[in-house]
């Protein structure tokens, strides 16, 4: 299942790394390459020598050795990977990944890695349960690391709790859905918007919404992650722009709109920005002053493109458009309308009155309203939701129908 796939595993320091040979067996039972960072308290647990014969590959374990000949280690080893695993994932790596600090071999190469990253946890459960290591993962959580584990179980200190790392069958399991699902939108190109536009008014101030971008630059990430060539133009947000994915960073509406008209021949577009009805008429240069009667400024303002309309219009329109509707009441029939107005094949319609807290927050309830279907989805993260709007449209593309 794993022909020609190269995995680098890492393994730290903690006493699951026995575990982590019964990975590499399944690994290779999968016919995936497998090369192994061991950090230096690993190696007391797990030998160079087992770790070597078991996944016939390489070894590393200096940070200043050299690979191939002349190619400094630490970068070279995730340009030859597919996937870098972390199995075990102690504390201590997740809080170096968290932090960005690189002192040795195995923390360098994750600083250094242009490659997704997946970890399994594994450590004592105060040590899970701290504020540092929870911070921590929600740090990596963020960067798009994927996750698997830690479950509850008996840990090697004695105690009983959240904690243990994964069964190596399962971290395989995981290995073989990320792998295997990177082929399904391979070929493809896809457009995607996101965030909140921001639309001057002087030179200190603007308008624009709440929106946070998260359920749009999950939605590009996932649509890379099944091998999509992705361009997200992102609006202004406080997120890292998605691993894999060309990023595009915008303020206004008629800068996302250009931005998204440099992009040809794609296949797939997904609007989620949160883009602002309206934009100031000659915004001022410089900040306007306050009067001493503090009579306040008449603001002229005139409506913004709508990109996703527009893009609607397109003559060599994507197969696939995909509009979002933030709606505070009757949320399914205005968006069903919505969808018809502007001309999109789907529309996902989320609630946003102020109690769903939907804008900042890291769940959606969504509704994906088709030409001939509605489906309500369960609240789940935005994450999740992205990889399920991204199922579905390589499934809709494979099938090459516009449902
Ligand atoms: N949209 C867009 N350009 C705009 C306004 C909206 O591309 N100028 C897109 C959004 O990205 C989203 C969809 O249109 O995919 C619906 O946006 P929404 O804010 O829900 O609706 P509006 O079109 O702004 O309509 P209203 O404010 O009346 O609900």
């Amino acid at each position: 299942m794993l022909e020609n796939k190269k995995i680098l595993l890492i393994i730290s320091g903690g006493i699951a790394a026995y575990k982590s040979l019964e990975l590499i067996r399944g690994l290779r039972k999968n016919k995936a390459e497998v090369n192994c960072i061991l950090t230096e308290n690993a190696s007391k647990i797990v030998t160079p020598l087992v770790v070597a014969s078991l996944s016939e590959g390489k070894v590393h374990q200096e940070m200043f050795s050299l690979v191939n000949g002349s190619r400094i280690g630490h970068v070279q080893l995730s340009r030859g990977a597919d996937l870098i695993v972390a199995a075990p994932a102690t504390a201590n790596l997740i809080a170096k990944m968290a932090l960005g600090i690189a002192d040795n071999l195995a923390s360098t190469t994750l600083l250094a890695a242009n490659k997704p990253v997946m970890i399994a946890p594994a450590m004592n459960t105060q040590m899970w349960k701290h504020h540092a290591t929870q911070k921590n993962m929600k740090t990596l959580e963020e960067q798009g690391i994927i996750c698997t584990g830690p479950k509850k179980g008996g840990l090697a200190c004695g105690e009983v709790g959240e904690g243990r790392m994964s069964e190596p069958q399962d971290i395989l399991d995981e290995i073989i859905k990320h792998l295997t699902n990177t082929e399904s939108l391979k070929g493809k190109k896809a457009l995607v918007t996101s965030g909140a536009t921001q639309e001057p008014i002087d030179a200190v101030r603007f308008l624009s919404n709440y929106s946070s971008g998260k359920q749009g630059h999950a939605i590009a990430k996932a649509l890379a992650e099944k091998g999509a060539d992705v361009t997200l133009v992102s609006g202004v947000v406080s997120l890292p722009d998605p691993a894999g994915v060309k990023t595009v960073h915008v303020k206004t509406a008629d800068e996302m709109m250009t931005a998204c008209n440099q992009e040809k021949s794609v296949d797939i577009a997904v609007c989620a920005a949160a883009v602002a009805d309206w934009k100031i008429v000659n915004p001022s240069k410089s900040k306007m002053k306050k009067t001493d009667d503090l009579t306040p400024p008449k603001l002229e303002m005139t409506p913004n493109i709508d990109i996703l309309a527009s893009i609607c219009k397109q003559p060599d329109r994507p197969k696939l458009v995909i509009g979002f509707a933030a709606e505070t009441d009757d949320v399914i029939k205005n968006a069903a309308t919505k969808r018809k107005k502007k001309g999109c094949n789907w529309i996902v319609a989320n609630d946003v009155s102020i109690d769903t807290k939907v804008f900042g927050g890291d769940n959606n309830k969504v509704h994906l309203i088709t030409e001939n279907k509605t489906e309500s989805w369960a609240e789940m993260t935005k994450h999740d939701v992205a990889e399920k709007l991204a199922t579905y449209i390589a499934e809709a593309l494979t099938n090459e129908k516009k449902t």
